[in-house]
């Protein structure tokens, strides 16, 4: 048994993969902003603007998995959110590394979650590995600095792995609710051209690379935490469509559309490439997922 940190462990991916490593006999804490704790886990506070992490949270702690950080496309990209969506990745994997430092916790692994934006938002026919450069939008250059900021942890001699990790698909929350509401309404279609490609991951995947992570004593550095089928936003949509047995009629909503409402965060849904997943695969993983349609058949049948 091994005690296992959560940042961010209150959240969508937290939460499931609490569970999944408390059912395999590992001793689960959760890192919060808050003191609250729905009885399950032991919640550890801390606040990153005061540089304060609850030292009990560190004590005999074998594993750091790092997945704190301000939603991405929860709200407008304003200077203010930018800086916020940075700093709450940067500034907690800097200090979760100043107290991992200070204590000397024998830490086994930090694995710490990034994100396919790492390669930037553009639709080619381009297929990103893990050697592809950090683009320089902004999602980029955020995901560049929360992994600069990881990778100190090799410093201390301890092992350290990022996960680039695409759109997670799970039941509730996350993007798979938002593209399945107005398809079940009849009014779905694609956005944009349709042609950028999604790099989608099932979430129990997701939980078993971080797994996979967290045994594998050989296994560091950056892995791309996608399914080896990607699709287009078209062919999601219609897939999508068929798995809710739904008709598409509706022309694919304009560019322009999704620019006024979202502004420049309409690059999120209207841009992507393909990501490949053959490093983690050539590690020994093997998605229970690798398919969409069986994909989605499982998340919407729960
Ligand atoms: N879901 C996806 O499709 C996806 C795709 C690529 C990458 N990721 C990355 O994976 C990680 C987990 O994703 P998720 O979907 O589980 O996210 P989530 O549901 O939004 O949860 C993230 C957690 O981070 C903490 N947090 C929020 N704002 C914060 C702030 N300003 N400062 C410090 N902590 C803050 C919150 O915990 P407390 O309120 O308890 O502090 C929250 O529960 C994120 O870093 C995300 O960028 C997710």
């Amino acid at each position: 048994m091994a005690k296992v940190l959560i940042s961010g462990g209150t959240g969508s991916i937290g939460n499931l993969m609490a569970d999944f490593l408390h059912r395999q006999g590992h001793e689960v804490g959760l890192l919060s902003r808050s003191r609250q704790s729905d009885g399950t886990f032991k919640t550890y506070q801390w606040n990153i603007k005061e540089n304060y992490v609850d030292p009990e949270a560190l004590e005999s702690c074998d594993y750091i998995i790092h997945l704190a950080g301000a939603g991405i496309a929860d709200k407008a990209w304003t200077a203010g959110r930018k800086k916020e969506i940075i700093e709450s990745r940067v500034l907690s994997t800097d200090l979760l590394y100043n107290q991992v430092k200070k204590h000397k916790t024998p830490l086994k692994a930090f694995i710490s979650a990034s994100a396919v934006g790492y390669y930037g938002q553009v639709t080619s026919d381009k297929i990103f590995t893990e050697k592809d450069k950090s683009a320089n939008d902004f999602v980029g250059k955020t995901c560049f600095l929360w992994e600069q900021s990881a990778e100190r942890f090799e410093e201390l001699g301890i092992r350290t792995l990022r996960l680039r990790i695409g759109v997670v698909l799970m039941e509730k929350g996350g993007a798979l609710e938002k593209m399945a509401q107005p398809i079940r309404m009849g009014v779905g279609s694609p956005l944009g051209s349709g042609k950028q490609y999604i790099p989608w991951i099932h979430v129990d995947d997701l939980i078993g690379m971080f797994y996979k992570a967290l045994t594998s004593e050989d296994m560091s550095g950056a892995y791309n935490a996608v399914a080896p089928e990607p699709a287009s936003n078209a062919e999601f949509t219609r897939i999508l469509a068929r798995v809710l047995k739904k008709n598409l009629w509706l022309p694919n909503v304009p560019a322009f559309v999704l620019k006024a409402l979202l502004g420049e965060r309409a690059s999120l849904v209207l841009k992507g490439s393909r990501v490949s997943s053959q490093k983690i695969e050539s590690a020994g993983f093997k998605f229970k997922y690798p398919s969409l349609e069986p994909a989605l058949e499982n998340l919407l049948a729960r």
